[in-house]
């Protein structure tokens, strides 16, 4: 049984590391718009120096240090989400703050295939129990999933809400991508079934999240049409 438990976190661990691959350009390029602005603001001061211009300091590095912790929290985030599953706990979660931890990494993928995000989170919504970092891939999974599915669109829009039904906290992320085929949609958390080229899918993506929600004692249901789009919804249970 252990070993079992051991080569499924092992599992996880490997697809986690390929979506981060994934993400990788996209978050790359997402360091690189900041560090162009910081670039940008201290060309400004030398060439005001150079004029005998005088500088406002204060609003200089406050501007330097809103771009520093960007890049900082991208590049945390990043190391964060990489640890081993092991390693990390069952905890009462902010779903919307896994929502936001999220985003920093699939929000540079969206913007590359011009992607819109329309993000509508709820208020003062219950905790839920669990591993955040767990909870944190099923959406990234998600994201990109539907990121892939959209690169071809004439409308990309990436829709996230997050809202409270009963007993339970639900989680929406909608796409306006190629939908799925009745025999694609049957067997999408089926184990390497992927509809992607060997480079880009390995198939895994959504038998994890599955898995994971499941082992949340939660529910993954899905809604797909062909050429219009598809939604996925969590529903996760109130911590008590
Ligand atoms: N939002 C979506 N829109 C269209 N098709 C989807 C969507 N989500 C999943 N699919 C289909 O389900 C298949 C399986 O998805 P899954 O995430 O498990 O694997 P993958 O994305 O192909 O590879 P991986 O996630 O391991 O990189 C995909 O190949 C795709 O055909
Ligand atoms: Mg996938």
């Amino acid at each position: 049984m252990d070993d079992l438990r051991g080569m499924q976190n092992q599992l996880i661990q490997s697809a986690k590391l390929a979506a981060v691959g994934e993400m990788t350009s996209g978050i790359a390029h997402e360091l690189k718009t900041p560090l162009a602005g910081i670039s940008t603001i201290l060309s400004g001061v030398e060439l005001a120096k150079q004029l005998h211009q005088e500088i406002d300091m204060d609003a200089t590095c406050s501007r330097v240090n809103l771009l520093v912790q960007r890049c900082s929290a991208i590049i945390d985030h990043m190391r964060n989400y990489s640890r081993r599953t092991e390693e990390t706990h069952s905890q009462t979660q902010i779903i919307n703050q896994l929502l936001k931890n999220t985003l920093l990494l699939v929000e540079p993928q969206l913007k590359r295939i011009g992607g819109k995000l329309e993000l509508n989170l709820g208020h003062d919504l219950p905790f839920v129990v669990g591993n955040d970092i767990q909870l944190e891939q099923v959406f990234i999974n998600l994201c990109n999933n539907a990121c892939d599915a959209m690169e071809q669109s004439e409308e990309r829009i990436l829709t996230i809400q997050s809202m409270a039904v009963g007993d339970e906290v639900l989680v929406r992320v909608s796409d306006t991508g190629t939908g799925m085929r009745p025999e694609v949609q049957e067997r999408i958390f089926e184990s390497f079934f992927t509809t992607k080229s060997s480079a880009k899918g390995t198939g895994l993506g959504m038998s994890i999240s599955q898995n994971i929600v499941e082992q949340h004692k939660g529910k993954i249901r899905f809604n797909s049409e062909l050429g219009r789009g598809t939604t996925f919804e969590i529903y996760l249970p109130v911590a008590s």
